[in-house]
């Protein structure tokens, strides 16, 4: 590679593929909880991970829980303990479907930001068919508010947020969302763009995808071209109320970035080159260690140390294959902002009159 590597920045423990909810944009519930639950990392490996990162990359860099469902583990508070006393940062993502029970503890644990997933605001349906189980728009709610009413009583510095994917059921939700956040004084908000839902599998029965003959399925066309010019008006809307001091945690060129892609999808793959395999360093369930997402593992870390997989041959090859995926989740949260710099300026002003086009019917 003609850039030096450095370590990796984004960093992500999938502790489980197990989940109680049955999402239609995800295939992760899938997974056989008796298929797979002796075959997870223990408590005791976690900790071994933990050590060997610590001793990698140092104190004060942060990493994700997330999965599946992470709150389904029993150990997911002694492992933010475990990570805490290592001076490690732990954020967690959640459904919140099953974490009534666990406000205090996760008032009192060492978790410092927690990523609640919200679909709407003002259409409890809406979120509810996302996710596929009904009470799943009150649990969440009853999570954020109880959580933060928590927080603030017991002067507590976890920064609770939400996680909103956009698709064309939801559109009209995504400013209430934004207001509600403002409103109630949550941390922030983060939209992330509908992915492929073969892109959020289960570890242990999919272990990779063919991203270079990746093909757009035309069910997820219909739902972007559905979607497109009011996306385009929402974005620019979102861009004026960050700039108004909402708190929106994407930043401004990935909602430039959102843009384009709906006025045309392809046009981001001409124009962006996936970076996630300088950046990203993701273990799953089984401790198989992934700079993409979505494609096969370049190690496991019960086998070797986190530093040598970073630098193996496996990982080379995976860099290099990012450089001609034909997959769009370089839009998602996790995989897209370190990709600006390869997003230019005579780009950005190529599109925009095709973006004017789409607006005045003119496309
Ligand atoms: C895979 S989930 C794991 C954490 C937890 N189960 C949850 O839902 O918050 C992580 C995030 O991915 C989002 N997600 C699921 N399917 C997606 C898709 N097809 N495109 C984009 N984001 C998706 C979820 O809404 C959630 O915010
Ligand atoms: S998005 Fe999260 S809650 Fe929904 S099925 Fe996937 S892992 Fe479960
Ligand atoms: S766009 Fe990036 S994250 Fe997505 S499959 Fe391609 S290389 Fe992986």
């Amino acid at each position: 590679m003609a850039d030096k590597l450095e370590k990796p920045q984004q960093i992500t423990f999938d502790v489980t593929d197990r989940c109680q909810l049955r999402c239609v944009t995800c295939s992760k519930w899938k997974t056989v909880a008796s298929d797979v639950i002796s075959k997870e990392l223990t408590t005791e490996e976690w900790k071994k991970v933990l050590d060997d990162l610590r001793n990698w990359l140092g104190e004060g860099f942060w990493f994700c829980f997330s999965g599946g469902e992470p709150f389904l583990r029993q150990d997911i508070f002694e492992l933010a303990e475990y990570a805490n006393s290592l001076g490690i940062n732990v954020a967690s993502m959640s459904n919140a479907f099953s974490i009534q029970h666990l406000y205090e503890k996760i008032i009192d644990s060492p978790i410092k930001s927690l990523n609640i997933s919200l679909n709407a605001i003002n259409n409890p349906i809406i979120h509810d068919e996302s996710r596929g189980r009904q009470g799943s728009y009150e649990k969440a709610i009853d999570a954020i508010m109880t959580l933060k009413k928590l927080r603030d009583e017991k002067h507590k510095d976890l920064g609770i947020n939400i996680a909103t994917i956009v698709f064309p059921e939801n559109v009209e939700e995504v400013i209430p969302l934004v207001e509600f956040v403002t409103k109630n004084k949550i941390n922030g908000i983060m939209f992330q763009l509908l992915d492929d839902k073969e892109s959020f599998h289960g570890y242990n029965y999919q272990r990779g995808c063919n991203t270079a003959g990746y093909k757009m399925p035309k069910e997820l066309k219909v739902k972007y071209s559905n979607m497109a010019k009011r996306m385009i008006e929402v974005a620019d809307r979102l861009i004026e109320m960050k700039k108004a001091g909402h708190s929106i945690y994407n930043s401004y060129e990935q909602l430039e970035a959102m843009k384009v892609f709906f006025n045309n999808p392809d046009d981001i793959l001409k124009e962006i080159i996936c970076d996630v395999g300088s950046t990203n360093y993701a273990i799953d369930p089984y401790g198989d260690v992934r700079l993409c997402f979505n494609m096969e593992p370049v190690g496991n870390i019960k086998e070797s140390k986190p530093e040598e997989i970073w630098v193996n041959e496996n990982s080379e090859k995976c860099r290099i294959r990012t450089k001609t995926c034909k997959m769009y989740c370089r839009m998602l949260n996790c995989n897209f902002k370190h990709n600006f710099a390869n997003f230019n300026k005579s780009f950005m002003h190529k599109v925009k009159n095709k973006i004017i086009k789409i607006l005045t019917g003119k496309a």
